[in-house]
């Protein structure tokens, strides 16, 4: 894992926000660039597709194969175990394959990941082929936004960023679309198999292209590092460029392990796994795997309504409160949109316990039965408003900071300890979730994550440094002076 993973360059916002950066007079992204964006757009339409398409899918799984609670949790949640080992082994592929065909790799193991899902004669297949595209998907996760942030010049990077994160919530809600489209017949797999589309497309579209002019510098092929950088930004120095490179290279490349663990970087270490790890607890992809499950429970009575709810509630909902987050989050500092966002959450899954405790009196399928009672409306709104808030803070900003506290070269170990930690923590609560909701009760599984709203609340408040305004070389001198390190976490949340 020597190459920095998925949203490293995450920190490169602040430098296109930088005024000069908006010059008019600046050279326009060249054609070559906005190919490279396309392919970091299909692998977030990936990536959120297979988070979401699971949701509609399992109640046609479950008629065919009457999977108990605890397979249907497998077969919910290995996508987010194959993607940790995926996101684990993407660093050390991307270095020796290159990121080009690395993407072209992922791709392959995604089409046949998908193949076996859709044709799965039993659950034991369907699990694998999860396994699979969850490798696919975590491979792709480091070396898409590897290799856009790679090719980008500084002014295009943030905006490569943005566009992945945008994508991922965009894959959530076209996977939302297909579940509606097609659960009238539960016709799971078809949604499943649907996925193997933007891998195919992810292969035309990146195998025209060159690799990154990074990958090419490591590996001794100057000449074609020359050959990119001419093509993404005919305007620069093509040898002055190359030098930058190299001089990055080596900066990045110092820090081995035992220094990412060692005493001096404990604080940004712990602010970056803990903020990795409540994002999970808080419950998002409980509620983005098992939406149709819980608005069945709320009343929802066909699954073509469950979908529907899904569909907007949860998938559109989370596109435009990203896309709110990602056009102004460097206007707010980042400690406040935490700490109103996480209010948010904790008061909005107040509000759906307390509906699932209403509901929970009679049984899912009663409710069902039933319709949708008041007590489902409140459980759908407590649902609209806890994806919200966290799509406008828990979900990009998390990213944004575990980007920005460790010095550059700790940074691309450093994040992808937290970025491995992430995928833990959703695989967790996914394989969990329905056994908790067994054991206790869906409003007691709901109670869980709102505690742990204000966990993240407390850690908030208790150890995360505001980090706005600062440049990274202020943030790295920040954990070495303990008074500035506690103004800046005093400062208002
Ligand atoms: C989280 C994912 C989640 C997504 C939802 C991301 O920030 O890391 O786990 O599924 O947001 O939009």
């Amino acid at each position: 894992m020597s190459t920095p993973p998925s949203r490293v360059r995450q920190v490169d916002c602040e430098r296109v926000d930088d005024p000069q950066m908006r010059d008019h007079t600046q050279p326009r992204t060249s054609r070559y660039v906005l190919a490279v964006g396309l392919v970091l757009l299909l692998c977030g339409l990936l990536f959120g597709y297979d988070q979401g398409v699971i949701s509609g899918a399992l109640s046609g799984i479950e008629k065919e194969f009457g999977p108990s609670t605890f397979v249907i949790e497998i077969i919910t949640s290995w996508v987010t175990l194959g993607a940790m080992v995926g996101a684990l082994v993407a660093g050390v592929l991307a270095d020796r394959l290159g990121r080009r065909f690395t993407l072209v790799l992922a791709s392959v193991i995604f089409v046949v990941g998908a193949l076996l899902e859709a044709l799965a004669p039993g659950t034991t297949v369907l699990v694998v082929g999860r396994l699979v595209l969850g490798a696919g998907v975590g491979i792709a996760s480091v070396a898409g936004p590897l290799y856009g942030a790679e090719n980008a010049a500084a002014r295009d990077r943030g905006r490569m960023v943005s566009l992945y994160q945008m994508a991922v919530t965009i894959g959530i809600f076209l996977a939302y679309w297909a579940d509606y489209l097609l659960i009238e017949n539960d016709r799971w797999r078809l949604m499943l198999g649907i996925s193997a589309v933007p891998a195919v497309l992810l292969v035309l579209v990146v195998l025209p292209l060159r690799d990154s002019a990074t990958w090419y510098v490591k590996v001794g092929r100057r000449t074609d590092a020359e050959d990119v950088v001419r093509k993404a930004e005919p305007e620069v120095d093509a040898a002055q460029r190359i030098a930058d490179i190299e001089q990055g290279l080596a900066s990045e490349q110092q820090a081995s392990w035992g220094e990412v663990f060692s005493r001096t970087w404990r604080r940004p270490l712990i602010v970056a796994g803990g903020l990795a790890v409540l994002q999970q607890l808080t419950g998002i992809n409980a509620i983005i795997y098992y939406a149709n499950t819980i608005f069945a429970a709320a009343g929802f009575d066909s699954p073509t309504q469950q979908s529907l709810a899904t569909l907007w509630a949860v998938g559109g909902v989370n596109v435009l409160a990203t896309l709110i987050a990602v056009l102004y989050v460097d206007r707010f500092g980042r400690k406040p949109l935490l700490t109103i966002g996480s209010w948010g959450m904790l008061l909005s899954l107040l509000l759906v316990a307390g509906a699932f405790f209403r509901l929970d009196e009679v049984s899912a399928s009663d409710a069902a039965a039933h319709g949708t009672s008041n007590a489902g409306l409140l459980a759908l709104v407590g649902t609209v408003t806890f994806i919200a808030s966290f799509a406008f803070s828990l979900g990009p900003i998390v990213w944004t900071v575990i980007n920005e506290v460790f010095p550059s070269h700790v940074r691309g170990k450093g994040v992808a300890a937290a970025t491995a930690l992430n995928w833990f923590a959703a695989w967790a609560v996914t394989q969990t979730f329905l056994s908790v909701v067994d054991l206790t009760s869906t409003s007691g599984a709901f109670l869980i994550f709102a505690f742990f709203c204000a966990v993240t609340l407390w850690f908030v408040h208790r150890y995360v440094p505001e980090t706005k305004g600062r440049t990274l070389e202020e943030v790295q001198a920040m954990w070495a002076d303990p008074d500035e390190l506690e103004r800046a976490i005093a400062a208002r949340d």
